[in-house]
């Protein structure tokens, strides 16, 4: 064979093994980037809580970058700020309803028959109002202080006794989500400050926390308390009414206790409204907020507002499961 010809063959040669192997490098690059890329880095990725379908998030970037913001800061800096019904007491169990601190009262032996009647039409009234999703906060706004004030009023009319309220509580089939004492017994071991904002009954509220063994010292109720005469006998309410959509003004009621949380500038809320939203609004110093909201009634079409809103939504999630993997991260 020719010289050059040889010379040509074997260049040829060398370009295709070169072409090969280049190739095969290529590959197994771009593989090892892929296994890279698929590798989990967000620390929501790292807890399976966060795979559950009940888990809806719009921004997870956000959502890192806040539970981030959380662990940094640790025990020291964190708060809790949550609603009660619906949040921390469960919406329903097997399809069936549960009862809120009011519904405790209206299902309860020292109620007549006929005040439950009249409780009853209320809630078929304005609970569709509170929960309409069409319709603005400033458009329930006036009804729900006409179900506040119809309902109180019934309930004064009945004369109820403050010493019965344990035993009523007791035969109730009101039910905290699951989890739930991993969740306040965490936040007490560490004294995190955790404050109950609650539209339901103080005295009622207290009383199913205290019987489910978890109402610590790290814990403040701010809600509707009971006024009794000095026989024991409901006679009004103390202080000005708390409603759905009136907890703005969260801050304001409890100014002493958020000045002495100055340095506790991160929170986790919770909530189940829209109204819940706003129980940190005039907390002085927030660094870090997340927003966990439980999505339990009208779903599909409350799941996009909700979204926009809360940073984690929870959809017919009757656990504390979410937020205490977050509290394990950051506890
Ligand atoms: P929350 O702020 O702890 O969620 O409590 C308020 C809930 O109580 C809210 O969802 C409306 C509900 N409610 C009743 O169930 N019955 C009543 O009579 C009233 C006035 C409120
Ligand atoms: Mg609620």
């Amino acid at each position: 064979m020719d010289r050059t010809v040889v010379v040509k063959v074997g260049a040829a040669a060398s370009a295709s093994v070169c072409v090969v192997f280049g190739g095969v490098a290529l590959a197994q690059y771009l593989v090892a980037k892929k296994k890279r890329a698929g590798k989990k880095t967000r620390i929501i990725e790292m807890m399976p809580q966060f795979e559950k379908p009940t888990v809806h998030i719009r921004d997870p970037e956000r959502v890192e970058q806040i539970i981030c913001g959380l662990i940094k800061g640790g025990a020291s800096k964190l708060q809790i700020i949550t609603d009660f019904d619906m949040t921390i007491s469960k919406f329903a169990i097997n399809g069936k309803q549960c009862p809120t601190c009011h519904n405790i009262i209206d299902n309860c032996k020292l109620v007549t028959d006929e005040c439950r009647q009249k409780l009853l039409q209320l809630r078929n009234k304005y609970y569709p109002i509170e929960i309409d999703p069409y319709l603005t906060i400033e458009d329930k706004y006036p009804f729900m202080v006409e179900w506040y004030f119809k309902a109180h009023s019934l309930l004064v009319e009945q004369r109820i006794e403050k010493d019965k309220l344990p035993e009523v509580v007791r035969e109730s089939d009101v039910a905290l989500r699951e989890g739930y004492e991993q969740f306040f017994d965490r936040l007490h071991q560490h004294d995190v400050p955790v404050f109950i904002f609650s539209a339901g009954l103080g005295d009622v509220l207290e009383e199913v926390i205290r019987q489910a063994g978890v109402y610590h010292s790290n814990m403040k109720v701010v809600s509707n308390f009971m006024d009794f005469d000095d026989k024991g006998v409901l006679r009004g309410f103390k202080g000005d009414l708390i409603h759905v959509y009136n907890k703005h003004d969260g801050a304001l009621r409890s100014t002493d206790y958020f000045k002495q949380l100055r340095d506790n500038s991160n929170i986790i809320l919770l909530g189940d409204s829209m109204g819940d939203l706003t129980m940190a609004d005039g907390v002085p110093n927030v660094e870090n907020m997340l927003k966990i909201g439980f999505l339990n009634d009208r779903v599909d079409e409350r799941l996009e507002k909700y979204m926009d809103s809360y940073d984690i939504v929870l959809v017919r999630d009757e656990t504390l499961e979410v937020p205490n993997a977050i509290l394990q991260k950051v506890l």
